[in-house]
């Protein structure tokens, strides 16, 4: 455990970080490790897929051939049916949360506190209502005994992160929800390519959602992914995507079921759900190709990095118990073991002094309880009640992660964070 039972963390934190980073030393400024939280995955071959892509004769670049081809070639590589690509991973937040009120009506979705915005945005937006749980420090997931807990006859999903890159399933968690008959949905937008005992996370959910944004495993400029194997499931979402329309349906038979049942409607004009428009374009698509040949690749050295990264960092002052098996790092994350506010400070100075970014309470903007957008629908200070995922608010940080990181430059990191002191 990291939180210390009856600890009140700092009531402010922005004000006390900027304050303290003005004293930075013009001398440590000097020997900078030139750290950015991302870099440009964008390579010279994704580019000439698009060039290549523009200067067909006459291109189509609305969704078409190549948004069909990425799915396919997505869904071979996660090991799923069915694979529909959207314009980012919030709307495949919002898709698959439309969806499963369409299919189980209202109720109670239990998320976590450590996630980012659009994952709880999206259970309130479809009229369901939250329910938080803690997370477990060893996976920044949700922590399977409370949501166990948790679990009654309102449930109509369990909706869980797989943050950073680490696997948040339980062998427990998997049982229970199989036993009640409570769907999963998997949020894998920090983590594609990490397992649970050799499996691949999105393919254990009703429906798992992926985010191709800019620092993500894969990018497509923007975008996203649902992946599932329900072809009834798979069907609702492609016309949900393109404003409930069911023209867009990939099997005829179901084209044809509902201009049967419709006879005076328009067949190409049919609205069989109150939908959206969250298409990707081809362009996305043949980024989205091209990248995910090197995806495993890339994969492999970011899980090598964590492993220096924690295997180097003195477990005294900073969490390294990580259950790290079948990770697929997005982020280095650097905990540290107790409240202390002088080694926190620290952190963030030393950090940047040599030029490392990095962002305090992870990469959603820590405890979700604490944030405004929650106002009127949590009661205030309930964040009390979720002490890790407060400890993870005020002494959790992410620090970039990415393939092209060299191994000395984050033993050299480690090196400075373990030679500082604290309280
Ligand atoms: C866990 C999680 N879910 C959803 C999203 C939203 O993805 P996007 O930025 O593509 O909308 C993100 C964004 O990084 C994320 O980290």
């Amino acid at each position: 455990m990291t939180a210390q039972p009856n600890y009140r963390p700092p009531k402010r934190l922005f004000e006390r970080e900027t304050s303290a980073l003005s004293s930075v030393s013009a001398a440590i400024v000097a020997s900078r490790l030139n750290w950015p939280l991302m870099q440009n995955n964008l390579t010279r071959a994704d580019l000439d897929a698009v060039i290549a892509l523009l200067q067909q004769e006459d291109p189509k670049l609305t969704h078409g051939e190549h948004v069909l081809a990425f799915e396919e070639e997505w869904s071979r590589w996660l090991g799923v049916r069915y694979s529909v690509m959207v314009n980012s991973g919030a709307s495949a937040n919002l898709l698959t949360m439309t969806a499963l009120r369409l299919l189980k009506g209202p109720g109670e979705v239990i998320v976590p506190t450590i996630t980012w915005v659009s994952d709880i945005a999206s259970v309130l937006q479809c009229g369901f209502t939250p329910v938080f749980v803690d997370i477990d420090p060893h996976t920044l997931g949700m922590d399977t005994r409370q949501v166990l807990q948790k679990l009654g006859p309102n449930t109509r999903a369990v909706f869980l992160t797989h943050v950073l890159g680490y696997n948040a399933l339980t062998d427990e968690l998997l049982g229970e929800l199989e036993q009640r008959d409570i769907p999963l949905i998997e949020d894998v937008c920090e983590s594609y390519g990490a397992t649970f005992k050799g499996r691949k996370l999105g393919t254990f959910g009703l429906m798992s959602n992926f985010s191709f944004y800019y620092a993500h495993h894969l990018t497509t400029i923007e975008g996203g992914m649902i992946s599932t194997n329900s072809e009834e499931l798979y069907e609702m979402l492609r016309m949900l995507r393109s404003h409930g329309m069911v023209r867009e349906a990939h099997s005829r038979n179901w084209r044809h079921s509902y201009s049967r049942r419709y006879p005076d409607l328009n067949p190409d004009f049919i609205f069989a759900y109150p939908g959206y428009n969250v298409r990707p374009t081809e362009i996305n698509a043949v980024i989205g190709r091209s990248q995910l040949r090197r995806l495993d690749e890339n994969n492999a050295k970011r899980r090598d990095n964590l492993r220096i990264f924690l295997e180097n960092l003195d477990p005294q002052k900073y969490f390294t118990e990580f259950r790290t098996e079948g990770n697929c790092s997005y982020a280095l994350t650097l905990v540290l073991r107790k409240p202390d506010e002088a080694l926190c400070t620290n952190v963030m100075l030393t950090l940047r002094a040599h030029g490392v970014e990095f962002r305090r309470g992870t990469a959603g903007g820590g405890n979700q309880l604490r944030q405004p957008y929650l106002e009127g629908v949590v009661p205030r200070g309930i964040w009390h009640d979720y002490p890790e995922a407060d400890h993870i608010h005020f002494y959790g940080f992410y620090i970039g992660n990415y393939p092209s990181l060299e191994p000395q430059k984050i033993e050299q990191l480690c090196a400075l964070l373990n030679s500082l002191s604290g309280n």
